[in-house]
């Protein structure tokens, strides 16, 4: 008998809804983490997105070169097939596509998280239209100044930057997110064979990088831990879905990506949040921690991350990591 501790607990480890519906038995062994994270691993979500237009090899680039551990790319797919970086399937919040008149009919109506969306969307087009739009700053606020300077890169490119990084001596893990897998199983495309697929053939194995794969579908996360020695992350979203207990998740996931706010909602407190997932075995990588927007409750990014990192966790999601490092390193 499973642990029913979470049953009365609020905002406990709620997970997304299934693609598949309901909870399924475990189909395979828990993935083994690439390595024991201490000090907390800094991960550079969507590339060092604080500075640059998220997703663009330039943000990878950035992070890569600030000394972060991974870079956490999420992905989705063209209409013809190929894996390329974006949050999310539509375009105009980060890219130039308004601005592209040849476009103007690729803009329509689709449901976006249960809601109707009019914008363009990407698996309307090809890679080779997407790569024509430019990227841009997605978050109000933040610098516009390398607005419609870079591209939309491809999975592959980015898989080689970091191929090449190792190579180089400049150890840098990659993160991918895998967005809305039931989406393009619904028009044929195989998401978690393409993933796979795409980081065998960069080599990243024999190159030394380490690999985490994360999705908020726990139905896809059963089916890769079947396919792949790769750890992967549970995400674990703000409200809504499915709940599964730790020892549920530590049947297929190596860890939980919880946002952040859930710890600190946590009935316990952060501590015991942390303390129950390491006992069921999961490491903990809590998202999003953003130096220009710190959490309610702290006065400074520094102050936020020094907390956070002495609860043990083993990693965490940041769109500034440069400054997230000093924090770690004590610089
Ligand atoms: O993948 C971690 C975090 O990025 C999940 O949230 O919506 O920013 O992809 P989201
Ligand atoms: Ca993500």
């Amino acid at each position: 008998m499973r642990a029913s501790w979470w049953i009365p607990l609020i905002a406990g480890l709620v997970v997304a809804c299934s693609p598949t519906g309901g909870v399924a038995e475990p189909e395979a062994a828990a993935n083994e983490p690439m390595s024991a994270s201490n000090p907390p691993l800094i991960i550079a979500h969507r590339g060092a997105s604080g500075l640059y237009p998220e997703h663009t090899l330039e943000a990878y680039g950035a992070a890569i070169d600030m000394g972060a551990d991974f870079i956490e790319t999420d992905l989705v797919m063209t209409r013809d097939g190929v894996l390329v970086a974006r949050h999310d399937r539509y375009l105009s919040d980060s890219t130039d596509v308004a601005d592209h008149p040849e476009f103007a009919d690729r803009r329509v109506i689709k449901p976006v998280g249960g809601s109707p969306m009019e914008d363009w969307f990407v698996e309307d087009f090809t890679l080779a239209e997407l790569k024509s739009l430019r990227a841009r700053q997605a978050f109000t606020g933040r610098s516009a100044e390398y607005d419609d300077m870079f591209a939309i890169p491809t999975f592959t490119e980015i898989l080689g930057l970091v191929a090449i990084s190792n190579s180089s001596g400049q150890r840098v893990g990659v993160y991918p997110e895998l967005k809305s897998p039931e989406v393009y199983a619904g028009l044929g495309m195989d998401m978690p064979g393409a993933v796979l697929a795409a980081i065998e053939a960069a080599g990243l194995k024999e190159v030394g990088a380490p690999v985490y794969l994360q999705s908020f579908h726990p139905g896809t996360l059963r089916a890769l831990s079947g396919q792949t020695d790769w750890p992967l992350i549970q995400l674990l979203p703000a409200s809504g879905g499915e709940r599964l207990s730790p020892d549920e998740i530590a049947t297929y996931a190596a860890g939980i990506g919880p946002w952040k706010e859930i710890m600190v909602q946590f009935r316990g407190g952060p501590q015991a949040y942390v303390d129950l997932a390491h006992s069921a075995g999961l490491e903990v990588h809590p998202y999003t921690y953003r130096a220009d927007d710190v959490a309610p409750g702290f006065e400074t990014f520094e102050g936020e991350l020094t907390a956070t990192f002495g609860l043990g966790v083993d990693a965490i999601f940041t769109d500034h990591p440069g400054k997230a490092l000093a924090v770690r390193d004590g610089e």
